[in-house]
């Protein structure tokens, strides 16, 4: 089974308008709330294909309400820990021309009391779980090493942990050797503090998070596939041009595709092939973290994995 860690979730919403400037006033059409934080996006796809998951991180008040019966409604299993403070809200305003412009909330502040509920829900609940995937950034409160002891709690009992975050989190979090690492071109710029240009930059990258004990890298490039570090092997893996409707959470949902391609024992290309084919699979849906099932298997066949 899968456990999803969503540490700073967040009700998302979304205003599409005519058109939006400073200083005016718009009247929203289409108003659409969903639960979101990369996790949560992680957890939908992972329950889409029907495969147990089980979300967990903070939630509180009205948003986390919110976000809890939104949960139950759509028969996700969860365990979160309460917390005082408000769970964020991020607003996306869509106007007619297609550009979105996003407010994102840092969200409430973790104290100490809620951390150790946490830490201490975390270590006797995981033993049921075989993968665990964390993804996002952190809340404030909770110090960047974080994700590294989770890491680090996780693996003294045997389990294989998904990491997908960026700076200090991500930086902190390969310390303690996580099973696959995600980072996109931005993230691996941050981390390696220069701009990545070339096939070779990326090889750069990705020998830096392995050398750290990372079994999996992969360097997700958006419309241009990926590339996979793995065993001194690298993989190029390159996906079908698609008319992409809205490509963000496309990573969480790669995410997915790996996490369930852990837990279903798939050979090593097939598990590259789902994965990137969730991720191709989000940019074609409006909805973020949303694939759909027949669409993953016509684009599989379309992915072309090559050794290099
Ligand atoms: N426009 C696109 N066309 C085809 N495939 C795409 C496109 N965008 C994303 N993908 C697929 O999804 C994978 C992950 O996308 P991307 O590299 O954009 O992740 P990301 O930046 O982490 O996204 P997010 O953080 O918003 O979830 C890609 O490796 C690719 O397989
Ligand atoms: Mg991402």
């Amino acid at each position: 089974m899968i456990l999803t860690i969503t540490l700073n979730p967040s009700i998302d919403r979304r205003y599409t308008l005519e058109q939006f400037e400073k200083g005016e006033i718009f009247r929203a059409g289409d108003v659409q709330y969903t639960p979101g934080g990369k996790g949560l996006n992680v957890t939908r796809v992972i329950q889409s294909f029907q495969e147990p998951v089980i979300a967990t991180g903070f939630l509180g008040g009205f948003s986390g309400k919110y976000i809890l019966n939104e949960l139950n409604k759509a028969g996700i299993d969860h365990n979160f820990i309460p917390i005082n403070g408000e769970t964020r809200s991020c607003l996306a305003i869509i106007s007619d021309d297609g550009i979105q412009t996003e407010i994102l909330e840092s969200g409430p502040i973790i104290n100490e009391e809620e951390m150790v509920r946490f830490k201490s829900l975390y270590k006797s609940f995981i033993k049921d779980y075989d993968i665990i995937v964390a993804s996002g950034s952190l809340p404030r409160g909770l110090h960047a090493d974080m994700y590294k002891e989770l890491i680090r709690i996780g693996k003294t009992q045997g389990k294989r942990f998904i990491l997908d975050s960026s700076g200090e989190a991500l930086e902190y979090g390969i310390e303690a050797s996580p099973f696959l690492v995600k980072p996109n071109k931005e993230e691996l710029e941050n981390l390696m503090e220069r701009a990545i240009n070339s096939e070779k930059d990326i090889i750069d990258g990705a020998n830096y998070i392995l050398n750290k004990g990372v079994n999996i890298v992969v360097v997700s490039l958006g419309k241009d596939g990926s590339m996979v570090f793995h065993e001194n092997k690298i993989y190029r893996v390159r996906v079908p041009k698609i008319k992409a409707i809205n490509p963000v959470g496309s990573g969480d949902a790669m995410i997915a595709g790996f996490a369930i391609s852990l837990i279903r024992d798939y050979d090593f290309q097939h598990m590259l092939k789902f994965a990137a084919a969730c991720g191709t699979a989000n940019a074609m849906e409006a909805e973020t973290g949303k694939v759909d099932r027949d669409n993953v298997k016509n684009i599989m066949n379309k992915i072309i994995v090559e050794e290099i």
